[in-house]
């Protein structure tokens, strides 16, 4: 099979966007595209949602070799996707029930974000696991659901301090990317994007060294080619998450395997979040 025909094939199917071509990105490799990804988390008002999303719209307008997405909390995703109609820049959810409808009160669908101009669904964040007790199957049934709508799902892991302490980073990301990925075929694995982010360094300015990010964004990707095989593993894009700014960003996203940042703190304001995108 030509690698190449399928996957692009894939993407091109699961992308609302007719410009989400990155086998032909500049940077990195010929296969995978920079995914910069703000994550805002409960933060802003609507007003400075806008606000902040006038000022990436004016900078980022020239950006064409970067992939970049903000996503809002989920109140604020409908008024941010109008805002950001076509430009350059996508629009995620940051969680959504697998359910399609019905009596679950609270909760939002996957079909209901693909309505209101979402691309992607940030899913098994580590404060959805660790605050909201959200498991790995959860997170599993949440990304079938996804795909199935046609998001973009950004499937994250990451490991505790007590688990980097007791040496078992690894076998902890591998539990959670087993769980949260199981049953997928391998070309929606390839429609997937993977985020990893250390607890330890989530909204703490502990920065993983580009190292250590590099060390385990290799291993995931060996972890993607064993469930699914060599050619998926070469265009599934890993980001790394966890106090990156316009600082840090240049040196990790230089690595090989790092593919791109899921963005806290840093991505609230214009100035740090661009900084990130181009990283000086
Ligand atoms: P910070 O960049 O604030 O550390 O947050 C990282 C994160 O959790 C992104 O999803």
């Amino acid at each position: 099979m030509d690698s190449s025909g399928f996957f692009l094939r894939s993407h091109t199917e699961v992308s609302a966007q007719p410009s989400f071509t990155f086998l032909y990105a500049p940077q990195k490799n010929m296969t995978r595209r920079l995914l910069i990804a703000g994550n805002w988390k409960m933060n802003l008002t609507l007003a400075a949602a806008l606000e902040l999303v006038e000022g990436l719209k004016k900078e980022a307008a020239s950006v064409t070799d970067v992939d970049i997405a903000v996503c809002p909390p989920s109140i604020y995703v409908q008024p941010v996707a109008a805002a950001l109609k076509g430009t350059n820049i996508g629009v995620g959810a940051q969680n959504a029930y697998f359910e399609k409808e019905g009596a679950f009160t609270g909760e939002v669908s996957m079909g209901m974000l693909t309505d209101v101009g979402c691309r992607y669904v940030i899913l098994g964040h580590s404060e959805r696991r660790n605050v909201l007790g959200e498991s790995s199957e959860m997170v599993n049934v949440k990304v079938h659901a996804a795909l199935d709508a046609g998001l973009i799902p950004i499937v994250c892991v990451g490991e505790l301090l007590k688990e980097r302490e007791a040496g078992t980073t690894e076998q902890v990301v591998r539990r959670q990317f087993d769980g949260s990925c199981s049953g997928l075929t391998a070309d929606q694995m390839a429609k997937c994007v993977i985020a990893y982010e250390p607890v330890w360094a989530i909204g703490t300015g502990k920065v993983a060294t580009p190292d250590q990010a590099e060390e385990v964004h290799a291993a995931i990707r060996k972890m993607i080619e064993k469930n699914f095989g060599q050619d998926v593993a070469e265009v599934v894009r890993i980001q790394y998450g966890g106090s990156v700014n316009d600082k840090n960003a240049k040196e990790i996203l230089a690595k090989p395997n790092v593919d791109g940042a899921l963005v806290g703190g840093a991505s609230l304001k214009v100035a740090s979040f661009m900084g990130i995108v181009r990283p000086s």
